[in-house]
This record gives C-alpha cells, sequence and structure tokens, in this order.
C-alpha cells in the first residue's frame, strides 16, 4: 500500500504526552519523518520547544532548517487544560493556558510558514477540542483557548490559501480521549472512576476516544488525501456535539 507521508518532514510540538506520541507514530507509519518538539526533559523529543515561548520557536526553526531544509507539516498539538469556572479562574492561571493553548498555536502558525513555503504540499493541523465548540461551566480558560485555535486555523488556511506552495490548515476537535489529561481532570474529583464512567457515559458511542483514532484523522489532514480541505474542523467526539 502507498504510505501518505513518505518523507514528508512533520515538526509535532507536545510530542511527549499522549496524543503527541500516538501522532508521531502514527505519521512514522505512513512514511513520514517526524520532529518531536516538547518541553525540555520530556522523553524522545528532537527538540526543545516551550510553545510559548517566541525564542525557542526561532531556534526550533533554526534547527529544522538546517537538518531538513523544509517542513512539509506542522502539528501543532501541545496543550494544557484547565478547570475552574469564569470566578475561580485567576487571571494568572487564565494567562498561563491561554499562553499554551493560544499563544503557542499562533506562534507556531508564524513561525513555521516560511520553512512550510519550501515544502511539498504543507499541511498545518491544529489541536482544538470540542471545548472550542461548545462551553463547560468549568472550562472557562479553556473554552476560550480551543476557540481561539478554531478561528486561528480559518485565518491561517486564508492565508495559506494566498501563497505558492499553498499551505493547508485545518483544526482538529476530539471530545475526551484515554489520555493522561482525562486522568488528570477525573484525579482531580472527589470519585475519579466515577468521573470517567460519566465522561464516557455522555458519549452517543459510550466511550472515550482511542488515541491513534486522533492520530489517524491528523495523518489524513497533513496528506494529501485531504487536499482540498482548508479552513474546517473535523470533529471527532463520538457523536458529543451533533445533539
Ligand atoms: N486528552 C483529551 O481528552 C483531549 C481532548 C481534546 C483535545 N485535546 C488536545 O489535544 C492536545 C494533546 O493532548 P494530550 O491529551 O496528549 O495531553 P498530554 O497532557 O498527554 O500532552 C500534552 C503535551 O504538551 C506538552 N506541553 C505542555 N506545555 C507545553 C509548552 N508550553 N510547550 C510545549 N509543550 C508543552 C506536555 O509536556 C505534554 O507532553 C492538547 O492540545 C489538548 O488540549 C485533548
Amino acid at each position: 500500500m502507498p504510505r501518505r507521508l513518505d518523507g514528508a518532514i512533520i515538526l509535532v510540538t507536545g510530542a511527549a504526552g499522549t496524543l503527541g506520541s500516538a501522532i508521531s507514530a502514527a505519521i512514522e507509519a505512513d512514511g513520514g519523518v517526524v520532529v518531536r518538539s516538547d518541553l525540555a526533559g520530556r522523553p524522545g523529543t528532537d527538540v526543545a520547544l516551550d510553545v510559548t515561548r517566541e525564542d525557542d520557536w526561532t531556534a526550533a526553526m533554526t534547527a529544522v532548517s538546517s537538518r531538513h531544509g523544509r517542513l512539509d507539516g506542522l502539528v501543532n498539538n501541545a496543550g494544557v487544560v484547565s478547570l475552574g469556572d469564569v470566578e475561580q479562574t485567576t487571571f494568572a492561571e487564565w494567562r498561563r493556558v491561554m499562553a499554551v493553548n493560544a499563544d503557542g498555536v499562533f506562534l507556531g502558525c508564524k513561525y513555521a510558514m516560511p520553512l512550510l513555503a519550501l515544502g511539498t504540499r504543507p499541511s498545518i493541523v491544529n489541536l482544538s477540542s470540542v471545548s472550542g465548540l461548545v462551553g463547560g461551566a468549568n472550562l472557562a480558560a479553556y473554552n476560550a483557548s480551543k476557540g481561539a485555535v478554531r478561528l486561528l486555523t480559518k485565518s491561517v488556511a486564508l492565508a495559506g490559501a494566498r501563497k505558492t506552495p499553498q499551505v493547508r490548515c485545518n483544526s482538529v476537535h476530539p471530545a475526551f480521549v484515554e489520555s493522561d489529561m482525562v486522568e488528570g481532570i477525573a484525579g482531580a474529583t472527589r470519585d475519579p472512576a466515577r468521573s470517567k464512567e460519566r465522561m464516557a457515559g455522555d458519549i452517543p458511542l459510550g466511550r472515550m476516544a482511542r488515541p491513534p483514532e486522533i492520530a489517524e484523522a491528523v495523518v489524513w489532514l497533513l496528506s494529501d488525501a485531504s487536499s482540498f480541505m482548508t479552513g474546517s474542523e473535523l470533529v471527532l467526539d463520538g457523536g458529543l456535539v451533533a445533539r
């Protein structure tokens, strides 16, 4: 079977996390070459990149340029979750979440664009969430940050459509995934097992997503199979926002 990403150079942020590792593995399984970036000291990282730091982005792009000379794809996957309604969320926490989830994606699109412009059929995939589509009372900062990713994606897609070569950009919106992030959310409640049951029970398909199910969609968006798709939202939520 032909591999969809043969030889494509793709930078993944937050690559040491649950989805970052699954996405990186799926890209490699399809023939791509992954530059794994994450915070310094995280396992398996090729490039230390705190997505909130402009100077980390410029250094990472210099490293990718000297190693590979171009980028064919970027997956803005790094993200943090925070629980709290608008009154409970401190301004410092709001700023932290917005810095990683929104500033990080902005900086990624901005600083990767010159190397993507040297790539072959370049594509950006931004990890938003169902929480970027619908609100939750206790997700004030997370909702705002993932909503920002959704609309920034469309602006980047429109700018990318004017470039030569054209750079596509789409967002992915998973519901709960079996992951460290969900373990963290459930772990913060009085009854973690019950809390996970409730999360899965809210999803019409009756379970959380498995990381490879999200990774497969990201590979598809990076590949030429999705060549007419840009500025779009791929919702992977087991039917959660259908009702
Ligand atoms: N897990 C879910 O249920 C779920 C659902 C919808 C969307 N998402 C989104 O998917 C993405 C990945 O989530 P995950 O479940 O793999 O989370 P995770 O916590 O397992 O991994 C996140 C990774 O991001 C890295 N990271 C954190 N701050 C960073 C920074 N400033 N710079 C660079 N890297 C940083 C962490 O070190 C970690 O490796 C996130 O954007 C998240 O919001 C997750």
